[in-house]
C-alpha cells in the first residue's frame, strides 16, 4: 500500500526561532524518520512576495531556511524538501482553481483582513468586524496604499500547495487552519462541480500529542520574531545567556506554593522542553518553599538551549555556505514535486476540458 502523504510549507520571512524548532521542524524530522509517511516539506517564496520583500532579502532567507531545515535532520534522501517556485505547475493550478474560488470567501479570511488592514495602514474597529465593512474599507480606503491582489488568493495558492501533491496531512498551526478548511472546501467544490471524485480532503496533523506552544521570553505569548522575545537557532551562545538571562520575571514568591505568575510559569515551560525532568523538579520545589533564584533558574535554562541548539548552529553555518549542497538537494527536490505535481495538473486540466486536438 502507498503510504499516507504529509506536506508543510514556511514562509520564508526570517530565521527560525526555538518555538519554530519544538513546535514544528523537531516533529518534522521525527516522522520522517519513523518512515511511516512519505513526506514534503517546502518553502513558500511565492507566498512571501505577498508582502513584496526586497529581492536579494528574500533569496537570503530561502537559503536559511533551507539550511535550517536541513541541519535540524531533515533528509533529502528521506524527505522530498523543496522551493516553491521550482514547481511552475503549482503557479498554472494557482491560475485554473481560482476559476472557483469567491473573492467574498477569501476576504472573510481572518488572515486577509488582518493583513490587508495593515497593508493600508488602518485599524480594526474595537467591536465587531462586520464582513461588509472590511469590504468596504478596503475598497473605499482613502489612501494611495493598497492591498494587491495576491494578498487575497494567498488562501487558493496553499490550497494548490496542497493539493497538487495530493496530500493527506498537513501539520499547520493555529494560525493556518481557516486555510486548511478552506482547502477542503476548494477541494469538495471542484468534485462536485466536475462530478469527480478526484481530490480528497487533507487534515491537520498533530503529531499523536498535543501541539507544543514555547513561549516568548518577555512574559507574555509566544514566541515570536519580536525583539527581546526570542532565541533563534543561529544564535550563538553568548547571545542565547545574554537573552535568557534578561528574560521577564517578578519579585519572586512570598508564601509557601504561591501560584505562579505568567512570565514565571513562561520560563517552567521553557525548561521543561529542554531541561531533564530532575532539573525541573529540583526549581519547583525551589519557587514552592520560596527558596528559588532566578537567576539559577535562567542559568540553567541557557545551557539547556545552548546545550540543544549548538550542534544545530554549526551545521547550519557550514550547509549555508556550501551553495553546490544545497543546489543538489534543491535539484532532487523540484524533480520529486514536479513529478508529483505534474501528474496533478495534467489531471486537473483534461477534468476541466483543456486537453489537446
Ligand atoms: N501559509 C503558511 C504559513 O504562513 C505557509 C504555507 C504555504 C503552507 N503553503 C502551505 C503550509 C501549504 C502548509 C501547507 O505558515
Amino acid at each position: 500500500m502507498d503510504k499516507k502523504i504529509v506536506l508543510s510549507g514556511i514562509r520564508p520571512t526570517g530565521q527560525l526561532h526555538l518555538g519554530n524548532y519544538l513546535g514544528a521542524l523537531s516533529n518534522f524530522v521525527k516522522m520522517q524518520n519513523e518512515g511511516k509517511y512519505d513526506s514534503y516539506y517546502f518553502i513558500a517564496d511565492l507566498h512571501a512576495l505577498t508582502t513584496n520583500p526586497d529581492p536579494k532579502e528574500l533569496h537570503t532567507n530561502v537559503r536559511h531556511i533551507l539550511a535550517e531545515y536541513l541541519a535540524a535532520g531533515l533528509d533529502p534522501e528521506k524527505s522530498t524538501i523543496f522551493v516553491q517556485s521550482d514547481v511552475p505547475e503549482v503557479s498554472e493550478m494557482y491560475l485554473l482553481l481560482n476559476m472557483h474560488v469567491g473573492i467574498g470567501e477569501l476576504m472573510r479570511t481572518a488572515a486577509f483582513k488582518d493583513k490587508a488592514r495593515k497593508a493600508l495602514g488602518i485599524t480594526a474597529p474595537s467591536q465587531g468586524d462586520d464582513d461588509e465593512d472590511v469590504a468596504k474599507e478596503i475598497i473605499g480606503a482613502s489612501t494611495n496604499k493598497r492591498v494587491n491582489a495576491g494578498l487575497l488568493t494567498y488562501p487558493t495558492l496553499m490550497a494548490v500547495d496542497i493539493l497538487i501533491q495530493r496530500a493527506d496531512f498537513v501539520p499547520v498551526g493555529k494560525d493556518q487552519e481557516q486555510h486548511l478548511e478552506l482547502t477542503r472546501r476548494f477541494a469538495r467544490r471542484f468534485n462536485s462541480f466536475y462530478k469527480v471524485d478526484y481530490f480528497n480532503e487533507p487534515q491537520n496533523f498533530n503529531f499523536g500529542s498535543a501541539p507544543i506552544k514555547v513561549p516568548g521570553l518577555d512574559g507574555s505569548g509566544k514566541m515570536g520574531k519580536s525583539e527581546g522575545n526570542c532565541i533563534y537557532l543561529v544564535d550563538d551562545e553568548k547571545t542565547i545567556r545574554k537573552k535568557v538571562m534578561r528574560a521577564v520575571t517578578d519579585g519572586g514568591p512570598t508564601e509557601p506554593n504561591q501560584p505562579m505568575a505568567e512570565p514565571v510559569q513562561n520560563l517552567f515551560t521553557i525548561l521543561k522542553l529542554v531541561g531533564t525532568p530532575d532539573k525541573v523538579e529540583f526549581f519547583t520545589e525551589a519557587y514552592n518553599n520560596c527558596s528559588i533564584r532566578y537567576g539559577d533558574l535562567k542559568k540553567e535554562i541557557a545551557e539547556d538551549i545552548v546545550a540543544m541548539t549548538t550542534p544545530i548552529r554549526e551545521r547550519i553555518l557550514d550547509i549555508e555556505n556550501d551553495s553546490a549542497y544545497l543546489h543538489r538537494v534543491l535539484e532532487m527536490g523540484a524533480e520529486r514535486a514536479r513529478a508529483r505535481a505534474g501528474k496533478t495538473l495534467a489531471d486537473v486540466r483534461e477534468i476541466m476540458g483543456i486537453t489537446k486536438f
